[in-house]
């Protein structure tokens, strides 16, 4: 398991800007950027492709536990394979986002997804909903950003050039979906991210960090 004392963990909604930030922390500390999303989003997908039903806890676990799954870190950004092959770029479609948070409700999805994170060595910053307060609760430093929901909306639009009430409805569902896990760590530094520039948030979190002794 990697040593708890060289992860840095960044949890937060969707679209609270907690995987740009992490990706520019994780590249000023010149140490990978590993998002735990990923790992959610490629069980979702073994589930699409075959045409299984995201609700099944047994179903999904057969997927996963058939194939291997790798999480490659990478400053570049992270890549991540099945049975060798890269899945990474139809990670982030509309469809994963509308049956992710199904598939990540279940709890031996949840103890799979955090067995993989526990074995990638550290040092890392990691983005999620329960970095801080699961996986790695002893973690270095843990951050919880957040951003009022029109605003976290926008941003969604921006990347994926959808209707805005479209993607502001489709958020609010996975928020309510993802509620359970995504409590933030009573030691976290809450940022509110709505009114800061990703340089502003950046330079809070290397601030924070500094102070910790981490940057
Ligand atoms: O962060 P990202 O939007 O890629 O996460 C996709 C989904 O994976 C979330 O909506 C949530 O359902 C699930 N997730 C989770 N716990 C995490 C990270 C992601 O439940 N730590």
């Amino acid at each position: 398991m990697n040593d708890v004392e060289d992860v840095i963990t960044i949890d937060g909604p969707a679209a609270s800007g907690k995987s740009s930030v992490a990706r520019r922390v994780a590249g000023e500390l010149g140490i990978p950027f590993v998002s735990s999303g990923l790992l959610y989003r490629v069980a979702a997908l073994l589930v699409e492709e075959g045409a299984g039903d995201p609700g099944d806890e047994r179903e999904v676990m057969a997927r996963l536990t058939g194939t291997v799954v790798r999480l490659l870190p990478s400053l570049q950004g992270d890549r991540l394979t099945v049975d060798g092959r890269d899945v990474t770029d139809g990670l982030h479609t509309d469809a994963i986002d509308a049956s992710v948070s199904a598939v990540a409700r279940h709890p031996r999805v949840r103890a799979w997804v955090t067995e993989r994170l526990r074995e990638i060595p550290g040092p890392f910053v990691i983005d999620g909903r329960d970095m801080g307060t699961t996986v790695f609760p002893g973690a270095r430093a843990k951050f919880y950003l957040t951003a009022p929901p029109e605003v976290r909306a926008r941003r969604r639009v921006g990347e994926r050039a959808a209707d805005l009430r479209e993607v502001a409805d489709a958020m609010r569902r996975r928020d309510r979906l993802d509620a359970a896990q995504s409590a933030p760590a009573p030691d976290a530094l809450h940022i509110d991210t709505g009114d800061l520039t990703l340089d502003e948030v950046v330079s809070q979190v290397m601030d924070a960090l500094s102070g910790v002794g981490a940057a």
